[in-house]
């Protein structure tokens, strides 16, 4: 029995690296597919949710974060950049830990989330707050790395899709072929990018018999790919994917539409319908962002979109403890009771 080690060394030979690069790793993948039982009874499918959130600093950017944090080493960086509605900064900060580098994040001021602003600051990152959007603070992190000596761990860093892509695997391995639908939240269009790319391998290889069909939600106030121009004012409650003008945008559309796929939107309504069902009935707390994908197949669920029988993998991005505030706001307050049994089983209606 061994533990997993994390995606570089589980796909090595799949992999852009050598025989002799030292590997900058938290172990991270290998996460949970869990079947969904409300979600596959509603949809009349097999619904699986490839759970993200369980990898070491909550998100899926830890699997392209090993990746551009190994090879930002490699190449001898002694520091690394990245812009971020959060998640990419928390891992980019936890494995320039590791690396022994200096992080630096470039964050829309105020739309990130508590959580992911505590995991940079822990970490040791350095932080600015960028006065515009996620969009602002990318063409900002861009020209500082052309300008200065410290590498960008964005997704338009290659490596960075690279790594992701090993989610498709881990899928494939886990059923024996790729799944009929594949559906992801979109923000910057890195995540569905890598996702095809991986299943495309896997297909070429003869490991799957058939590639999915990608589907892919934005929130319908930040869907600059579903309205086709770009949203210089990107609002949603799911801020890591209020993004307006996505970098893997051509790359979003290739995968939609050399799979037969979709990319669709989905109201802040929707997305916190899709939130808290994943938590009170398949017991999955996943941040608001990431039930997007969710939100999008009920949705597609509803306009007659989805043949019953079809096996259906959504990815859920986050954990849902990165952004607590959702799952608070609106629920009742907790009973305060005194230290007496008869008085708890009371107030819990067991008497
Ligand atoms: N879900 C979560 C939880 C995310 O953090 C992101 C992106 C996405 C979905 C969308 O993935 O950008 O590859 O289409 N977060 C980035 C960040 C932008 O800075 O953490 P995408």
């Amino acid at each position: 029995s061994r533990q997993w080690r994390g995606i570089i060394e589980e796909y090595r030979d799949r992999l852009p690296v050598s025989d002799t690069t030292e590997i900058v790793t938290l172990r991270e993948g290998g996460t949970p597919l869990v079947p969904a039982q409300v979600l596959s009874e509603r949809t009349g499918c097999e619904v699986h949710l490839k759970v993200e959130g369980a990898n070491p600093t909550g998100s899926f950017k830890d699997r392209g974060m090993t990746m551009a944090i190994t090879r930002a080493k490699e190449e001898g960086a002694k520091a690394v950049i990245c812009a971020s509605t959060g998640n990419t900064s928390a891992s980019a900060a936890a494995y320039a830990v590791r690396a022994g580098m200096v992080c630096a994040v470039l964050v829309p001021q105020g739309k990130i989330a508590l959580g992911k602003m505590g995991q940079a600051l822990v970490h040791g990152a350095k932080i600015l707050q960028v006065d515009g959007n996620f969009d602002d603070c990318l063409t900002l992190a861009r020209s500082l790395s052309e300008k200065y000596p410290v590498a960008l761990v964005n997704s338009v860093n290659p490596v960075r899709i690279e790594g992701q892509k090993t989610a498709a695997f881990e899928i494939v391995d886990m059923l024996d072929d790729a799944p009929d639908i594949h559906v992801l939240p979109v923000g910057n269009a890195g995540n569905i990018t890598a996702y095809w790319k991986g299943y495309r391998e896997y297909a070429a290889d003869g490991i799957a018999s058939h590639t999915p069909r990608m589907w892919g939600f934005q929130a319908s106030g930040s869907a600059p790919i579903v309205r086709g121009e770009v949203v210089k004012d990107p609002h949603t409650i799911a801020t890591a994917i209020r993004i307006g003008n996505p970098a893997s945008w051509e790359f979003a559309e290739r995968a939609r539409d050399e799979s037969g796929g979709l990319i669709d939107a989905v109201t802040d309504r929707q997305i916190l319908a899709a939130y808290r069902l994943l938590a009170a009935q398949e017991g999955v707390f996943v941040e608001p962002a990431s039930a997007a994908s969710v939100a999008g197949l009920l949705k597609a669920a509803e306009e007659g979109k989805v043949d019953p029988g079809q096996r259906i993998v959504c990815t859920v991005t986050g954990n849902g403890l990165k952004d607590p505030d959702w799952a608070v706001a609106g629920a009742p307050q907790p009973l305060t009771v005194p230290i007496d049994a008869d008085a708890a089983a009371e107030r819990l209606g067991l008497g």
